[in-house]
């Protein structure tokens, strides 16, 4: 178990474009605060920062979209991610925004003294430059092929195909995201911090020193960036939107967003430290504070390389001591995606599950993106809830609370002497802090949160086998201990879920009546150490059930959502087929449409497609074989009016001739439909024209 120590624990800072979906809740923003709520229950000193990040080329291009300023974006979205934040129990410290004063000014700072210090590269190259927009191209403003794995849509930073980072004008037919127009070079000055001089640092630093204490997937990674040799890196960029770069001769010219963003982390720590009374330098300075970075996969670079030879090349801060990355989660199969709307959105499941925020946490971390990608999916955390959280939690500590109250009125029975077998449960009880802890302090969050449940696991056991609503007829000395044992698993239940699942934390120890001050142990490492949790004569309260059931039907709803969505995109995606060769009014004349009436329908034998109709033209009654059967059931389209091409050249289906062609027209999902005109006076031979 960790030791009492300060920590600085950051989580990405998300980009203000667009609201937060579970990607981001399971990937970054739940493990992270698990760890702190841990952290701060084992009695650390913890600042635990973020905030939104706000100089993203996303933004302004967003801003573009909707016709509105940056301004505008940024001020809508960072309300709403502060609150789906807040929502879902993410206990920040603090959350800033990199559009804050303090920010602009530690960034300002922080360039300044590298710059002073002579850490930069200035040079003036040769940079892409739409002529069009009268803009330099970099980053997310310009796409094209990956000159290392051949993708064609990688953008002028990083191909997300193969995770390289580029420089704009490594990309082979770059083109441009704004205008679409091939850039131009044209000369530009920036400033280059050279990774290539930080290479031998990061090897001993990262490649030697944490080979054995960092994941797999983050150490693979920086090796084979370090293994491919580390070039200067642009830290400014010509635009309009960020911290303006603060050294004479770089007027128009702004910080680059990756190296601003991480200094965010300093400045929300620098506003938080000035809101308590406290020094935010130990937090960043001290060789003793333990610094975590936790972020997604396709973060690792900045985090693991860049931010680090930045901190490394000022001097005066410290390093961090783990970067534990999870790989990315796809929904029901598929990438998420803001652009297509792939996601559950935080605040749109709330609105679904109000009280359930719990839910979604457990089930993103039973199923976290931890060693590989991983798929969310809604039958998952249906029976996460069901079979977990309902079944084994929530179960447990509703057969306690009720035979309790009903036993001895909610008054903790005094217990006579413990059972073999009681003093193993207890023995096992005051194990699991150790066990969970093992599990967090490697950042192993689902099997800590399997090792939760198992505690409660190990509660219905001990129920299951004592029954002690069999043996409150016949040993109620023997009753009681059973259920002073059951609430000391309780109690203990209640405290270490509080990292998992604060809310049911909260709501349980409510029901047991405990954390208010001074009353009885809460802390985590007193369950371990304390003989009694839930004292004799201690009163409960009555107790509501802590999780409820997930009915079939709100899946399938999640679902359908989902379906939607996915039709919707099709049918953006449809190409719209390209309009036929002219045709002259002569032409046109030629055919001859009238309004119809199908008046009898039925199914061609063995054939799966074709119905047979006879339809009333107001010239005559004819037989009109259709390709509808998938569509159509006989029945529902007797009576129907219908447009029909009464003069197309008569041709045998399956030996039945067919005089004539009903119009139809598809929908987005596919499904055929009538072209019928719908006035009720419009009768059977009237002409269309
Ligand atoms: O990838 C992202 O969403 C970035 N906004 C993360 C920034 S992390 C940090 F450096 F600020
Ligand atoms: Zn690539």
């Amino acid at each position: 178990m960790s030791t009492t120590g300060r920590y600085t624990i950051t989580a990405a800072l998300p980009y203000t474009n667009g609201p937060i979906h579970i990607g981001h809740l399971a990937g970054v923003y739940v493990p992270a605060d698990i760890y702190s709520r841990y952290l701060r229950m084992t009695g650390n000193d913890v600042a635990f920062i973020c905030g939104s990040d706000e100089h993203g080329a996303a933004i302004p291009m967003r801003a573009k979209k909707e016709g509105v300023s940056p301004q505008v974006i940024i001020d809508k979205y960072h309300q709403i991610i502060k609150q789906s934040f807040h929502d879902f129990g993410i206990s920040f410290d603090n959350y800033s925004r990199t559009s804050a004063a303090v920010h602009h000014e530690t960034a300002s700072d922080f360039f300044k003294k590298l710059y002073n210090d002579g850490k930069f590269i200035e040079e003036t190259s040769e940079q892409l430059y739409d002529p069009e927009a009268e803009q330099f191209l970099a980053d997310r403003f310009v796409i094209g092929t990956c000159p290392k794995c051949g993708h064609e849509e990688a953008y002028g930073d990083q191909c997300e195909k193969c995770g390289s980072s580029l420089n704009a004008t490594d990309l082979i037919n770059p083109k441009s995201t704004i205008s679409g127009s091939e850039p131009i070079l044209k000369q530009t000055k920036h400033w280059f911090l050279p990774l290539d001089q930080y290479e031998d640092f990061l090897k001993e630093w990262v490649l030697v020193g944490h080979k054995k204490d960092w994941k797999t997937n983050v150490y693979g990674q920086i090796k084979s960036w370090i293994d491919d040799g580390l070039r200067p890196r642009a830290v400014t960029r010509d635009l309009d939107w960020g911290i303006p770069v603060p050294v004479a001769g770089a007027e128009g010219k702004v910080l680059y967003v990756w190296f601003d963003a991480p200094i965010g982390y300093i400045s929300s720590t620098k506003e938080w430290a000035e809101r308590e009374g406290k020094d935010w330098e130990p937090y960043w300075k001290d060789k003793n504070t333990k610094l975590v970075h936790f972020i997604g996969k396709d973060n690792i670079v900045f985090h693991c390389i860049i931010f680090p030879s930045m901190l490394k090349a000022e001097g005066s801060y410290i390093l961090p001591e783990n970067v534990p990355a999870n790989e990315f989660l796809n929904l029901e199969g598929n990438k998420l995606s803001t652009s297509k709307n792939w996601a559950v959105w935080l605040h749109e499941y709330l609105e679904e599950f109000p009280d359930k925020q719990d839910v979604l946490r457990y089930a993103l971390t039973a199923n976290a993106p931890e060693t590989k990608d991983n798929d969310f999916t809604w039958k998952d955390f249906q029976a996460r809830n069901n079979n977990e959280l309902v079944a084994i939690f929530g179960n447990f500590i509703n057969r306690v609370i009720v035979l309790t109250n009903k036993y001895y009125n909610g008054i903790v029975p005094s217990p006579s002497t413990f059972s073999e077998i009681d003093q193993k449960v207890l023995a096992e009880l005051k194990a699991y802090p150790a066990v969970i802890a093992s599990s967090i302090d490697r950042y192993r969050f689902r099997e800590a949160s399997q090792e939760l449940l198992n505690v409660a696991r190990l509660g219905n056991k001990y129920l299951a086998d004592e029954e002690p609503w069999k043996l409150v007829k016949t040993d109620e000395e023997r009753t009681k201990t059973i259920m002073y044992v059951a609430l000391q698993i309780a109690s203990a239940l209640a405290t270490l879920s509080e990292p998992f699942l604060p809310f049911t934390s909260t709501k349980l120890k409510s029901m047991l009546n405990i954390g208010l001050e001074g009353t009885v142990a809460t802390e985590w490492n007193a369950i371990a150490t304390t003989e009694v949790l839930l004292p004799s004569s201690h009163q409960i309260e009555k107790g509501t059930l802590l999780f409820s059931k997930i009915e079939d039907t709100e899946i399938q709803k999640q679902l359908d959502k989902l379906e939607a969505t996915k039709k919707a995109n099709e049918a953006e995606n449809k190409v719209v087929e390209p309009q036929k060769e002219t045709a002259t009014f002569e032409d046109f004349t030629k055919l001859d449409i009238r309004v119809g009436t199908i008046i009898e329908a039925e199914k061609m034998p063995k054939a799966k497609k074709l119905l047979v109709l006879k339809v009333n033209t107001g010239i005559n009654i004819r037989t009109i074989v259709s390709g509808i059967a998938e569509h159509f059931s006989p029945e529902e389209i007797v009576g129907k009016k219908v447009t029909v091409l009464v003069n197309l050249a008569p041709r045998k289906l399956r030996g039945v001739e067919s005089e004539g062609m009903i119009l139809m027209t598809e929908t987005p999902e596919g499904k055929l439909v009538f072209l019928n005109p719908d006035e009720d006076n419009v009768s059977p031979g009237a002409i269309v024209s």
